[in-house]
C-alpha cells in the first residue's frame, strides 16, 4: 500500500462550518478563529462566502472579514462566489482565491443556486475567467458526488462530466462533494481514480461530510488512489442548508490524527488545532464533533 507523503488540508469550518449557523458571530471572532487556524499551521482556508444573504445569513459579513485577512499574504484564504455580483464583491474585498460550486444533480443545482447544471457552467466560465485575467485562483466544487438528498443515486460519470466541465473552464482543482455523507470507501475511490482520469490526479480533492460516518474510511481509500488534497472542518462544524438533514464536514482533528497516525505530513500541529476547535465550540456553545477532541478533552479531565 503506497500513501501520498504529503496531504494539503483545506479547512472549509469557517465557509462550510459557519454558513449553518443561526447564531450570530461577529467579525472579529470569525477572524480570530481564522486567525487560529492558521497558527495550528493550516494554509489554505476557506473564509465565507459571497452569496445571497437569505440563503447563508452568517456569511453576510464575508468581505469585512476578507478585508481583515488582507495583509496574510501567507495564507490561501478562499471564498464561495455563486454569481457575478458575488465575484465583484470577492475582488472589492481584496479575493486571491476562489471556489465556484456546481452539482451533479440537476434537482440539488435548482434548490442550491436557483439555475440548471448548464447554466451554472455557463456563469462559471465568465466568472473564472474573469478572475483568472485579475491572476486569482479558483477551484470547482461538484456537489452530490456520492448522492443527492432530492434525486438518490448520482452516476459517477455525469460526477465525472461536471468535473471535466469545471476544469474546462479554468478551475485550477475540482473537490468532490459529498454533500450529504452517504458515499462509502470503495464508490468514493473509484469516483476519485474516474475524476482523475478526466482532469490527472493532482487536481482532484475530496470534501466529505460526515452524515453516515464513513468520511474518514473514505478519504483514506481515496488517500490510496494517490488524492492529495483534502477537505474538512474544525471541530466538525457545518452541513448546507440545502442538503436537509446532512451533518457537518468530517472533523480536521480526526483528520490529522489520522494522517500523523499514517505519517502523512501535513503541517498541521494537533494541540493548535485542538484549541481552534474548542474555541468555535465555546462561541456556539456546543461540543465539538469530532471524536479526537472529545477523546483529548476526556483525558485532560481524567486525573
Ligand atoms: P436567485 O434568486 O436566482 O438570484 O438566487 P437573484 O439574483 O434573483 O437574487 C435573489 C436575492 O439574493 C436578491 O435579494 C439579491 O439581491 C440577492 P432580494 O431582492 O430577494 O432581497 N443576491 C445577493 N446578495 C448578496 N450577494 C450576492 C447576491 N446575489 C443575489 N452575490 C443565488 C441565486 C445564487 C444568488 C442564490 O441561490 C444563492 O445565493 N445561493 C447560494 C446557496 C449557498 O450558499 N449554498 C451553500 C454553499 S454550497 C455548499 O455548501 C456545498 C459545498 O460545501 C460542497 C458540498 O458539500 O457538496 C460547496
Ligand atoms: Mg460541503
Amino acid at each position: 500500500m503506497t500513501l501520498p507523503p504529503r496531504v494539503r488540508i483545506v479547512e472549509v469550518g469557517p465557509r462550510d462550518g459557519l454558513q449553518n449557523e443561526a447564531a450570530f458571530l461577529s467579525v472579529d471572532a470569525k477572524v480570530a478563529f481564522i486567525e487560529m487556524l492558521a497558527r495550528a499551521g493550516l494554509i489554505s482556508i476557506e473564509a465565507g462566502s459571497f452569496v445571497s444573504p437569505k440563503a447563508a445569513p452568517q456569511m453576510a459579513s464575508t468581505g469585512e472579514v476578507l478585508e481583515k485577512l488582507r495583509g496574510r499574504a501567507d495564507l490561501r484564504v478562499s471564498v464561495l462566489v455563486a454569481n457575478p455580483r458575488g465575484l465583484e464583491a470577492a475582488f472589492k474585498a481584496g479575493a486571491r482565491e476562489l471556489a465556484v460550486f456546481a452539482a451533479a444533480s440537476e434537482t440539488f443545482s435548482r434548490h442550491n443556486i436557483n439555475c440548471s447544471i448548464a447554466e451554472s457552467l455557463a456563469r462559471f466560465k465568465v466568472m473564472v475567467e474573469e478572475a483568472a485575467r485579475r491572476g486569482i485562483w479558483a477551484r470547482g466544487y461538484v456537489s452530490c458526488a456520492l448522492g443527492c438528498p432530492y434525486e438518490g443515486a448520482v452516476a459517477p460519470a455525469q460526477v465525472a462530466a461536471v468535473a471535466r466541465e469545471l476544469r474546462a473552464i479554468g478551475c485550477a482543482e475540482v473537490s468532490l462533494g459529498d454533500t450529504i455523507g452517504v458515499g462509502t470507501p470503495l464508490e468514493a475511490r473509484r469516483l476519485a481514480e474516474m475524476v482523475a482520469r478526466e482532469i490527472g490526479l493532482e487536481r482532484v480533492a475530496v470534501h466529505f461530510h460526515d452524515t453516515y460516518g464513513q468520511a474518514l474510511a473514505n478519504i483514506f481509500a481515496c488517500l490510496e488512489a494517490g488524492v492529495t488534497v483534502v477537505d474538512s472542518s474544525v471541530a466538525g462544524l457545518g452541513g448546507c442548508p440545502y442538503a436537509p438533514g446532512a451533518s457537518g464536514n468530517v472533523a480536521t482533528e480526526d483528520v490529522i490524527y489520522m494522517l500523523n497516525g499514517l505519517g502523512v505530513e501535513t503541517g498541521v500541529e494537533l494541540g493548535a488545532l485542538l484549541q481552534a476547535g474548542a474555541y468555535i465550540s465555546r462561541l456556539l456553545n456546543r461540543g465539538p464533533a469530532s471524536a479526537v477532541a472529545r477523546a483529548f478533552a476526556a483525558k485532560r479531565r481524567s486525573p
